[in-house]
């Protein structure tokens, strides 16, 4: 199933309420929340008390992408402030084996995140207790960058790596996604969409509506 998850942190703040009211109005499943802390990433943006706020207005999957050093810290806070799915990034903790377990001994999904340098044969020894695998294809830290070119192939040789193992879980992209390019990322296999700049710059559920779209030609070809 493919799945499409817009990203806050290009939604306009002063009425986030609402935006999420129309994401979830316009069908997307879940809602991608991009934490950052100025030390894993250059930049800030938001934490805990945004997300248990807004987490009361919305039925949406909480889809949260940690972008914060030694996520072992927060786990229990993120799962207690309602994210249902955890992403951490692997090159930010010295015990993603910890991490993993934490987020699952919490009843939340555990996802693993490598930034567009990384190999991506570093995620193996983890794989099979992973619920997703984020491949970045952008350089973490700010929305509305374009995608890396290289991305494609990464995207495909974590796919081979997952089908040859026999593993079925989900594959996320995320950065410099729109309905231009989002054909090439399906086709390499993934199956979850991150969406910022693509979903809330003009009309959001026109947006949605597109990327929707793009999807069902992708899934009946
Ligand atoms: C970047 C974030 C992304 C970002 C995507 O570090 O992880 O989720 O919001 O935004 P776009 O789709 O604009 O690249
Ligand atoms: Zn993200």
């Amino acid at each position: 199933m493919l799945i499409l998850s817009p990203s806050i942190l290009s939604a306009d703040f002063t009425i986030l309420g609402e935006q999420m009211k129309e994401v979830e109005a316009a069908g997307a499943e879940y809602l991608h929340v991009d934490v950052m802390d100025g030390i894993f990433v250059p930049s800030i943006s938001f934490g805990m008390p945004v997300i248990a706020s807004i987490r009361k207005a919305s039925d949406l999957i909480f889809d949260v992408h940690l972008m914060i050093d030694r996520p072992e810290r927060y786990i229990e806070e993120f799962a207690e402030g309602g994210a249902d799915i955890i992403t951490f990034h692997l090159e930010a903790t010295d015990c993603p084996d910890q991490v993993i377990r934490s987020i699952h001994s919490l009843g939340k999904k555990a996802g693993m995140s490598i930034k567009p340098k990384t190999p991506v044969e570093s995620i193996l020894p983890y794989a099979d207790r992973l619920d997703m695998l984020l491949i970045m294809s952008v350089e973490p830290g700010f929305g509305g960058q374009s995608y890396l070119p290289e991305s494609t192939e990464r995207i495909c040789q974590a796919r081979r790596l997952l089908d040859e193992r026999g593993l079925n879980i989900d594959l996320q992209v995320d950065g410099g996604i729109s309905t231009d390019n989002v054909h090439t990322v399906l086709g390499a296999g993934a199956n979850v969409i991150v969406a910022g700049s693509a979903i809330f710059r003009g009309s959001i559920s026109e947006n949605i509506k597109a990327m929707q779209t793009a999807f069902a030609k992708f899934e009946n070809e």
